[in-house]
């Protein structure tokens, strides 16, 4: 990645150290560099120079960095600009963005990773001479839950909410359980031009279609038994705003076409009703499961998951970016009133905390620092104070950890690694062995132990059914 030409780099920033590490960089890949210390000295370079990257810090004595942007901008037409940010907190992002950054950097960072930026930057100019951007800095945003992560994943996931909050784009955020999928929802209607409409959200689409349709699309009186008054739908109730619907994976087949109505030509019709009618909101979908998984198993349309992943944001689970744990732990514990994390936890047991596998991810480490603030009682925290680590399969999980799929993976990867290295050749029979029991159990129960009505419902022979029970009661004679 080399630009052919020589380019003129503005770096603003109060910090010589700053300013001397990107003129060394720069420089040894045979820019020019000039640098400022504030925003009014920037200005006046820009203005007498040809500039082709601006790197702006925000934060400069007298007038920070994002105000000035716009005026930067005019100086320097559409060469790029790279803004640093000191925390990497979204707003800034946000509102750098929106002011015409084409890329942030979050400080403190590597030299390395600047200049990869940089240059990036820079083969993007000239390459397209870049397109003329149409933006508007926008207000200040208020100060609604905050999404808190200063890792290189999370700041991936700020940049793109950043990035499509303004468009009406619909939007896919996976993410297993807990790792924040609805706060992202709510930032980008935050940050969207839809912020004064209204936000709803809907989840759980595991009642009857009707009862499902009725909720999201509302029905007319005596669409069905039960429907007694007209109510109104969430598509109706939104209207104008934003629309979240939560483990979209839920959602019925026969529903998901009129979500896709909706999606395409911002139209839909009552339960009950023939007469179609027009809305106009922005989708957000949200999911802990694999999607793709849906489409093969034919429980998903693709046409709605193409549709629904216009954006896509993965969040990353929480043991995937443990740097943030103990900014997180701050986080919440200033929220429970403690005025320092350290107070609270010492060094030695937040590297206790950063090395647990916390599988329900930010909501159990939230809920583990409150319970533990309740539990030490004002005296510095010990690690008998937290709950136990939540397990992969806990029961009602309903995060990738919960379903079959994840269970059995989990299995085997299990049953490979205490092999050690010797062959196994009966796998699939370990697989049978340790499933069919309960599968078995539950039939029976259902039948109330009638066997050949179980052999039905399994669609097994009567004999199979019988030596496989014979075989799991000898089994657990010997286990006894
Ligand atoms: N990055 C974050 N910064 C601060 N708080 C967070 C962050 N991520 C999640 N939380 C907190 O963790 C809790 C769970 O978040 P959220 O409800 O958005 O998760 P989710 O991904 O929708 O989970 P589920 O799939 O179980 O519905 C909330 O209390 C939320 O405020
Ligand atoms: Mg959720």
């Amino acid at each position: 990645m080399n630009t052919s030409s020589k380019c003129t780099v503005l770096v603003v920033d109060d910090e010589p150290s700053i300013c001397w590490g990107f003129e060394r960089l720069l420089g040894e890949q045979g820019h020019h560099v000039l640098t400022a210390s504030s925003a009014e000295e920037g200005l006046q370079t820009a203005a007498d120079n040809q500039i082709d990257l601006l790197v702006l810090d925000v934060r400069l004595p007298g007038e920070d960095g994002i105000s000035a942007l716009p005026r930067f901008r005019r100086e320097i037409g559409d060469a790029p600009v790279v803004v640093m940010t000191a925390f990497g907190d979204l707003d800034t992002a946000v509102a750098a963005i929106h002011g015409g950054a084409s890329e942030y950097l979050t400080k403190p960072f590597k030299l390395e990773e600047a200049s990869r930026v940089c240059q990036a930057m820079l083969v993007q100019a000239e390459r397209a001479k870049q397109l003329d951007v149409e933006a508007s800095p926008i207000d200040s945003p208020g100060d609604a839950a905050v999404l808190v992560g200063r890792s290189p994943s999370m700041q991936q996931v700020f940049r793109k909410i950043a990035l499509v909050a303004d468009s009406d784009l619909s939007v896919l955020i996976t993410g297993e359980t807990g790792t924040g999928k609805e706060l992202v929802a709510a930032a980008i209607h935050r940050h969207s031009r839809r912020r004064e409409s209204s936000y709803a959200s809907a989840g759980a689409f595991l009642d009857t279609r009707q009862v499902v349709e009725s909720e999201l699309f509302c029905h007319v009186k005596g669409a069905f038994t039960g429907a007694a008054e007209t109510r109104k739908g969430l598509f109706e109730l939104a209207d104008g705003g934003t629309v979240l619907l939560d483990e979209i994976g839920d959602l019925p087949m026969a529903t998901q076409v009129k979500l896709l109505r909706v999606i395409e030509q911002g139209e839909f019709t009552a339960v009950g009703d023939v007469r179609p009618r027009k809305c106009d909101v922005r989708v957000i979908a949200a999911t802990n499961r694999d999607l793709k998984t849906g489409v093969q198993e034919r429980t998903f349309r693709e046409d709605l998951l193409y549709r629904l992943s216009a954006v896509a944001i993965d969040l990353p689970p929480l043991r995937e970016r443990r740097d943030d744990i103990p900014l997180l732990c701050e986080y919440f514990l200033r929220r429970l009133g403690y005025a320092r994390a350290t107070d609270a936890i010492p060094a030695e047991l937040m590297q206790q905390l950063q090395e647990r596998s916390w599988f329900g991810n930010v909501r159990e480490l939230r809920n583990a620092v409150e319970h533990a603030s309740v539990m030490a009682r004002g005296r510095r925290f010990e690690l008998g104070d937290f709950p136990s680590p939540q397990q992969r399969n806990r029961a009602g999980d309903q995060s990738q950890g919960g379903t079959l799929d994840h269970l059995v993976e989990q299995w085997t990867q299990e049953q490979l690694k205490q092999s050690g290295g010797e062959s196994i050749t009966d796998l699939h029979d370990r697989l049978t062995n340790a499933t069919e029991p309960a599968l078995l159990r539950v039939v029976l129960e259902f039948t109330g132990g009638n066997r050949a009505a179980a052999a039905q419902v399994l669609g097994m022979h009567r004999g199979t059914l019988r030596e496989r029970l014979k075989r799991y009661e000898a089994d657990s004679a010997q286990q006894d």
